[in-house]
């Protein structure tokens, strides 16, 4: 095998592939087997030339579409050419639906300017406390995005804040009341909420945010949540309430410390009818 080969295999095995399966009776029929490609907090992140190690593991997951849940993009330098051309290259053959992290929300107002009007010309499908009706084989589901403000995350002194509540009517408000009775997802970047996202009917929450806990203790899970939390509840992986189902997304980039023992994520949700 020659070094180039070796490298591009190295680059490749960083990300780590989890399958989820989603069964829900108020999943329509047709979309029984429909796949998506769940990506979160890439952080700028580059793998590959051109994305060519991320995107041929999309590729292999042969998904119908693909959802991003924020921290894609941020401060760090070329950033923002690097998501609009990753999202460039994926719209050539999948439906792209976005939502805004707490990154994207505290870029400056010309890189904020420049990354919404690259992700328009990509033709991504931004969320922004809106709904889209996602048609497939002639049935539908509804799919929601939330942004939720930054005093959610931060406090006056630019601080991870503990403690701040965000409740069903928060979400009635960002959101309006759902729609009809079809099967929802709703992306939203922060898990801590999932209860009030719940509540509200999300069928599906698709989140990111807590990077897997940035260090993955075995057997006791992620051990640090960007608000300096330990331990925190929903650190990655599937989860089951009351009905109502999310998948934390364990992200697949870095904003501070590193990572340890909690490789990369990408996410590929199958959605059954049961
Ligand atoms: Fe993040």
């Amino acid at each position: 095998m020659n070094r180039k080969k070796r490298k591009r295999d190295k680059n490749t095995a960083k990300i780590k592939t989890s399958y989820y399966t989603i069964s829900s009776p108020k999943l329509p029929e047709p979309f029984c087997g429909y796949r998506i490609v769940h990506l979160s907090d890439l952080h700028g992140t580059l793998y590959g030339r051109n994305h060519k190690v991320l995107i041929q593991k999309v590729r292999e997951a042969a998904p119908n579409c693909i959802m991003m849940t924020g921290d894609m993009a941020d401060q760090s330098q070329g950033a923002i050419p690097r998501l609009i051309d990753l999202c460039s290259r994926l719209c050539r053959h999948w439906p792209v639906y976005f939502i805004d992290g707490n990154h994207e929300q505290c870029l400056k107002e010309k890189e904020q300017a420049s990354l919404q009007r690259g992700l328009k010309r990509a033709g991504v499908i931004q969320l922004k406390n809106s709904a889209q009706e996602l048609v497939y084989k002639g049935a539908s589901i509804q799919v929601y995005g939330l942004v939720m403000p930054m005093v959610y995350y931060k406090d006056w002194f630019r601080e991870y804040r503990w403690g701040i509540k965000f409740t069903v009517q928060d979400a009635e408000r960002l959101l309006g009341m759902p729609r009809g009775d079809s099967f929802r997802i709703l992306l939203a970047h922060n898990p801590l909420y999932f209860p009030a996202y719940r509540d509200w009917g999300a069928d599906l929450t698709l989140s990111g945010h807590i990077h897997g806990g940035i260090i993955c203790i075995p057997g006791l899970g992620g051990l640090l949540s960007p608000e300096v939390k330990f331990f925190p509840k929903y650190d990655g992986g599937y989860f089951w309430e009351e009905g109502k189902q999310m998948v934390v997304s364990r992200g697949l980039g870095n904003h501070f410390l590193f990572r340890l023992w909690n490789p990369p994520e990408l996410a590929v949700i199958t959605l059954k009818h049961p």
